[in-house]
């Protein structure tokens, strides 16, 4: 029993090795294998609509990392593993890579992670011997252009490289990976940076030819003589995921590295699977990314250590209707090319990540026959007090065409409306708005809470890395000192003479 007690508490105190001071987030990888792959503008409005502020790409797309910028999202970007013997090889191959695909969008673009390659040991391992040189010459490059401290470097490994994983107190990696994983987890505790893990429980749950009882794949509840039970440190697990990062501490641990924190850079369920694929179903899907997205944002941690974040990346935002292989492999995402969601989400708590209010958007327009002045007040209040930044309604940007106060107060009544979270209230403007289904957008103007759907009616222009994003639109707005004064009076007399139901507004 004493025994026991001390080992319990060993456990307790080695979680004080890994950060226990930051909050887990859920981000989604963004894989293009799609026939009618959406333009970027149009995946971030998608992102922004479903609140998604962490993302990973598969490469370093300039337009992506464009169309990123200035949007808060934080993006980890990859090297393909098709470039990693270049740069693996020529540290100069890769500062030039840093230069070209980092610097050119840091910090517009807020890159806070580079994956060198993709489970490189198991999808291309005679890149193995480079990768680590690889790692380095990037982190050197990083170095160089002081931004190592906000861009972490690592790669994504799976958890198939962890042979036995349970029990996870007597996990280990396949040892012949020794020489490479060594120096790479020295690379990563003194860079601070992370162990990527890819995790799946749907392959290890077929693999295991039922062994691994399907509810304990899908975080479900088991009954408690039903849990595994690790009978070295007694623990019990009851999800898949868990045991296998538990198993991931301590195969580190076993080569004597307890202080790296682990991210899962790939976990999900497949949707839609071949006949001979009866577990990937919309049920399944369903019910392991919402419990999984559950569990992360729960800050549980993992019986290993309680309460230290295990951030992850949903595999994945978009089915890739191009990918090769079974069924399963073209049915892991969350939405289809349309932004349309393959299934809604069992999460409760609205304005969490991936809200489940995409498919009846609402917008606010103004109304049919409105009197111009009236919209005009209305407007300049929007772009002025309401804090909308309109500087895509000046000349020469997406939404100056059509010039007139019509379509210009759709653009900021629409824009206000959803900063205030739609609620009602927030589309009135002394009765010249209306709320509407049918979205506004038009040409390249794109509304806030379009997902620009009909992508061939959509004409996206790309955000200019370097387009001023106002922090205060309503000066960007108005052309010129005059009209900027000639605003600020009707603002005044706009809020003087604002009756009772638009001073509430102010409120929000
Ligand atoms: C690249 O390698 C050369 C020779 O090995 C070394 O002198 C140089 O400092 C390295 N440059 C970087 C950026 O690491
Ligand atoms: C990137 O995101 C992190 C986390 O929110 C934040 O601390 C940092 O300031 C951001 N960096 C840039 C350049 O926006
Ligand atoms: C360990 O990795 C080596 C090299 O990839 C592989 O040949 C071997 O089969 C692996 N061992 C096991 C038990 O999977
Ligand atoms: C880990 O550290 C212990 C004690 O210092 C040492 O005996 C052992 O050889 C080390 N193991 C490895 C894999 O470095
Ligand atoms: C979140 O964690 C708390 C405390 O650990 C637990 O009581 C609760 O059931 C968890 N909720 C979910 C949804 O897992
Ligand atoms: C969306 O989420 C809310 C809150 O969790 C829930 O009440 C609602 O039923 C969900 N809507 C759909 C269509 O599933
Ligand atoms: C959208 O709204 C319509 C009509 O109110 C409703 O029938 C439909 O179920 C809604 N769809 C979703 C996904 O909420
Ligand atoms: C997209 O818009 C075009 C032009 O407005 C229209 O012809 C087409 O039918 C629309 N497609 C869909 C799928 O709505
Ligand atoms: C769409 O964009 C292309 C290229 O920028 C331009 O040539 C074309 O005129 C635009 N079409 C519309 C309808 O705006
Ligand atoms: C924006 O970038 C373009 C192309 O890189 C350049 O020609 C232009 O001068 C820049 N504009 C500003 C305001 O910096």
């Amino acid at each position: 029993m004493a025994l026991l007690n001390i080992l319990i508490l060993l456990l307790a105190v080695s979680s004080a090795a890994v950060r226990a001071d930051e909050d887990p987030f859920i981000g989604v990888n963004i894989g293009t294998d799609l026939s009618d792959m959406p333009h970027p503008t149009q995946v971030v409005a998608l992102l922004k609509a479903q609140q998604i502020r962490h993302v990973r790409l598969y490469n370093t797309d300039r337009g992506m990392l464009v169309a990123l910028a200035n949007t808060g999202i934080q993006v980890v970007v990859s090297v393909p593993n098709e470039q990693l013997l270049g740069i693996g090889q020529s540290n100069s191959t890769a500062a030039n890579w840093v230069s070209k695909n980092i610097v050119a969008h840091y910090p517009a673009t807020n890159i806070t992670g580079i994956c060198v390659g993709s489970e490189v040991l198991t999808a291309l391992p005679n890149a193995a011997p480079v990768l680590v040189n690889a790692m380095r010459f990037i982190q050197s490059a990083l170095v160089a252009s002081d931004l190592d401290r906000q861009i972490k470097v690592s790669t994504p490994l799976p958890s198939s490289l962890l042979l036995d994983p349970f029990p996870p107190s007597q996990a280990f990696f396949n040892h012949s990976w020794n020489p490479v994983l060594v120096p790479m987890l020295n690379l990563l505790q003194s860079t601070g940076s992370y162990f990527m893990l890819n995790i799946y429980p749907y392959y290890d749950y077929i693999l295991s030819n039922g062994v691994i009882p399907l509810d304990y794949a899908l975080f479900k509840p088991l009954p408690p003589n039903k849990e595994a039970v690790d009978s070295n440190t007694l623990v019990h697990y009851s999800n898949v995921f868990d045991a296998t990062v538990d198993a991931t501490y301590f195969a580190m641990a076993s080569l004597n590295f307890t202080n790296i924190p682990i991210i899962v850079t790939e976990s999900g369920w497949p949707s839609k699977g071949d006949s001979n694929e009866p577990d990937a179903t919309l049920e399944n899907a369903n019910t392991y990314n919402s419990n999984l997205i559950r569990h992360v944002l729960n800050k549980t941690g993992t019986p290993k250590h309680p309460g230290v974040a295990v951030s992850t990346y949903i595999y994945e935002l978009y089915n890739e209707d191009t990918k090769p292989g079974p069924l399963s492999e073209k049915n892991w995402g969350l939405f289809d090319a349309n932004g349309d969601p393959v299934y809604i989400l069992h999460l409760t708590g609205a304005g969490a990540v991936l809200a489940n209010d995409t498919t009846n958007q609402t917008y606010c327009t103004a109304k049919d026959g409105a009197d111009p002045k009236m919209l005009q007040a209305a407007l300049d209040w929007a772009c002025g007090v309401g804090k909308v930044d309109c500087s895509p309604l000046q000349q020469g940007k997406p939404c100056y065409e059509p010039d007139n106060v019509i379509a210009h107060s759709t653009y900021a009544f629409d824009t206000y409306y959803h900063q205030m979270g739609k609620s009602p209230e927030a589309c009135d403007f002394n009765g010249v708005a209306a709320i509407t289904t049918t979205d506004p957008s038009h040409g390249s103007c794109m509304f806030p809470g379009s997902l620009g759907r009909n992508g061939s009616s959509v004409n996206i222009t790309a955000p200019s890395m370097n387009s001023t994003s106002a922090s205060s639109s309503y000066r960007i707005y108005s052309n010129g000192a005059l009209r900027s004064i000639l605003t600020v009076i009707r603002v005044l007399i706009c809020s003087v003479i604002l009756p009772v139901e638009r001073t509430e507004m102010f409120r929000h």
